[in-house]
């Protein structure tokens, strides 16, 4: 008998646009798309539904740590599905424990608290403010202009831009913007009621801006004197992408005194989880046991399967030295970009970065991307999705390259070809 096979619906049929029209219809639409459909990845690549190759230089904006698919995740995760997928945290389970094990030893002595997400990794740091500012009447925390802290209403109220903030008011009380990389400015900011200061150690959204070793050693002094907690905000700079476990610790590597540095606190998520969704934040020592028994808590914080995939992801990236990859494929984009600038300095105004977290910008006023009212960034993106490369925009000038710590040079290679050659056809 013949067997009868139903036609499969649309999203089976990986047609762009029924996709598409399935998210205008049902799906709030508070994020700008760009218009590409994706059906899978491996390596460093993906495919959209139409089976087009992709150089994926933006991992999922930093989460996809070791690129698409990577059969060892994949094992983990079918695994310990069969074993055991969530318990609540009124229990204890071993995966939980070995995580947090793993994020104190790359840190410093404290303690570590799971969440979903990088917005509710920093919300824990701002309950850990206010708890220890409380019995004094301080509760402030003050943030960078230009920073980024995620999309809940605290984490509005802490980023330093403006557009995230507007049309969500009032704002939540307690948080006060600063100039980043001024220790001057900073010291004058601070009230009776400031009880921390939040930073990111390179600023992402901000358009990948370091901190310089001078202020983040200045930081540090300066809350000891005034007794405030630093925290820095690691989730996009994070989880070795630099060439450290946290960016601070690439700041500050060989400068004098920069082996005592340590935050108070650090945020993460992102690359943590590889791309399982997991979020985390490190408190030290002094302050690790500030939230006490039922004080904080997430449903989904820290279940057996995202602990056990994120200690996959440490594994993997211990074994096969990414953090060392990093530093060396990160360099080399960085010295070629550079080179790029030099040639079409019409087109690319200069590049910043750290180990795999790059940004470049672009010269203003560039003639081929003025006629448009999409930012420069945008326009430009969008090229390279046309010529098969994935970036991600930061603002309306910095094109950001933050790819699996895994890419190998010949794909760097293969990257920066394609990105030259979209130089150059601006620039004609
Ligand atoms: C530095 C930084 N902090 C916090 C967040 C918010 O993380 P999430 O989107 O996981 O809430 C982001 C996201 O881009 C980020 O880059």
């Amino acid at each position: 008998m013949k067997e009868i096979v139903p036609s499969p619906p649309p999203i089976v049929r990986n047609d762009a646009a029924a996709i598409q029209s399935l998210f205008q219809k049902n799906v709030v639409p508070s994020y700008g798309r760009f218009e590409i459909a994706f059906s899978h990845g491996a390596g460093s690549y993906l495919y959209d539904v139409a089976g087009k190759r992709y150089l994926d230089l933006g991992a999922g904006i930093a989460v996809c740590a070791l690129g698409h698919a990577p059969a060892e995740i994949t094992e983990a995760l079918v695994e310990q599905s069969r074993r055991l997928l969530h318990v609540s945290n009124l229990y204890y389970h071993e995966p939980q424990g070995r995580l947090a094990e793993a994020i104190v030893k790359h840190i410093a002595p404290g303690k570590v608290f799971f969440s979903n997400s990088g917005a509710e990794a920093n919300e824990g740091l701002y309950k850990v403010a206010r708890k220890f500012g409380h019995d004094e009447g301080r509760f402030e925390i003050l943030t960078a202009f230009n920073s980024f802290h995620g999309r809940t209403l605290a984490g509005l109220a802490a980023t330093g831009q403006e557009k995230v903030k507007k049309g969500f008011e009032p704002a939540v009380a307690g948080f006060r913007h600063i100039p980043y990389n001024d220790l001057e400015a900073t010291r004058a900011a601070i009230s009776p009621a400031t009880a921390a200061i939040l930073i990111e150690g390179v600023q992402g959204e901000g358009g990948i801006t370091p901190a310089s070793p001078e202020y983040l050693l200045g930081l540090r002094k300066l809350c000891d004197e005034k007794k405030l907690l630093l925290f820095m905000d690691g989730v996009q700079d994070g989880h070795f992408r630099t060439g450290c476990f946290q960016s601070y610790q690439r700041i500050l590597e060989g400068v004098p005194g920069g082996d005592k540095f340590a935050p108070d606190g650090i945020s993460m998520a992102k690359s943590l989880g590889g791309g399982f969704p997991i979020g985390a934040f490190w408190v030290r020592e002094p302050y690790a046991d500030l939230l006490g028994p039922g004080t904080h808590a997430s449903t989904f914080g820290g279940t057996p399967l995202g602990c056990v995939v994120a200690l996959k992801v440490f594994e993997v990236i211990q074994r096969e030295r990414l953090a060392d990859n990093a530093r060396s494929v990160g360099e080399f984009l960085k010295t070629e970009l550079n080179r790029l600038a030099q040639r079409y300095p019409q087109i690319v105004k200069g590049v910043r970065g750290l180990g795999l977290m790059v940004g470049f910008e672009l010269a203003a006023d560039i003639p081929a991307l003025a006629n448009n009212n999409k930012p420069a960034a945008i326009q430009f993106v969008n090229r390279l999705h046309e010529a098969g490369v994935l970036t991600i925009p930061s603002g309306n000038q910095v094109i950001r390259l933050l790819p699996p710590l895994n890419l190998r040079r010949i794909e760097a290679e293969e990257g920066l070809k394609i990105i030259e050659s979209v130089i150059a056809k601006l620039a004609v």
